[in-house]
């Protein structure tokens, strides 16, 4: 049974984090012509309303993205004014935002005609408004089942490169090391591939279990991410983890510039590590 709804959590730091991982290197990788076959793992709704029930109930919106945007003069650079260019899109430039995108509408935003989007989503209610915002959208298709297993059954794909974003909600106990041994699966198909892993830093560090999976493993060339609150709540998120396996190259400075500019307490409020878990 399904209980994690993203709604309550569209937008917090976390999202942040994840979100630019994926522009920047949806932004890096289209540098290059070729093909790009793009999986989402765990794609949730595509878009979530901030003036709603469920986002008011925990304000996570409002220690994240409300903030980035509130000192979005600050954060002067072109990797930023994407993020930001694509929130005023869905939005306007005044007020506060009322709308945050999802992974599959970041990801829908670069999708270029040679490449392709295929995201799963469990849950039914979120699959079913994830399938009819996909409906006609060339390209893109929904796939309603697991997202490791079905990841595993598309690769490798018929496009040159691939990009995948592993975003589990973290809610069944073995995730992380299911997500390590998919990882390792996956690579041994394509191993050219960039995967982005997210996960939560949470106060007994259950993350450390994915990372030494990885580390010990055979998978090569694995930038680790990881933002810390400063203020951290008594329960719940201290942190935010990303791990990007083949990143382009410079990827590392472009992310940790990135961060590093939105550490301060009027934006964000964290502390920022970027370095690599498993060296080329
Ligand atoms: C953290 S949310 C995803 C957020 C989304 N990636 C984004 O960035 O906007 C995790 C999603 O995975 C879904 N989910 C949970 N288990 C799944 C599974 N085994 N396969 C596919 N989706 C799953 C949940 O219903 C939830 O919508």
């Amino acid at each position: 049974m399904l209980s994690y709804l993203h709604a309550f959590h569209a937008g917090n730091f976390a999202d942040i984090q994840k979100h630019s991982v994926l522009v920047l290197a949806l932004r890096m990788m289209q540098a290059k012509p070729s093909a790009i076959a793009c999986f989402d793992t765990h794609a949730g709704s595509a878009g979530y309303d901030l003036a709603g029930d469920r986002a008011m109930k925990t304000g996570e919106a409002n220690a994240g993205v409300q903030k980035v945007w509130r000192c979005r003069e600050q954060l002067q650079s072109d990797d930023w004014q994407a993020i930001i260019d694509e929130l005023a899109a869905g939005n306007g430039r005044c007020g506060d935002l009322e709308r945050y995108p999802g992974s599959p509408r970041w990801f829908s935003r670069y999708l270029r005609e040679q490449d392709s989007l295929t995201a799963f989503e469990l849950h039914p209610a979120e699959g079913e408004t994830l399938s009819q915002w996909a409906s006609g959208r060339s390209g893109t298709r929904v796939c309603r089942e697991d997202g490791l297993q079905g990841l595993l059954r598309h690769l490798p794909p018929r496009q040159p490169r691939l990009l995948v974003l592993i975003d589990p909600s973290y809610e069944v106990k073995t995730e992380y090391e299911d997500v390590a041994e998919t990882l390792k699966r996956a690579w041994q198909k394509c191993r050219h591939g960039v995967f982005l892993i997210w996960y939560p830093i949470l106060a007994g560090r259950p993350h450390e279990r994915l990372k030494g999976a990885i580390s010990e493993g055979t998978v090569r060339k694995v930038l680790c991410q990881e933002i810390m609150l400063n203020q951290p709540p008594e329960r719940g998120m201290v942190g935010s983890g990303m791990l990007v396996v083949n990143p382009p190259w410079g990827f590392d400075a472009r992310l940790a510039s990135m961060m590093e500019a939105a550490s301060d307490s009027e934006c964000l409020g964290i502390t920022a590590t970027t370095d690599w878990l498993v060296q080329e």
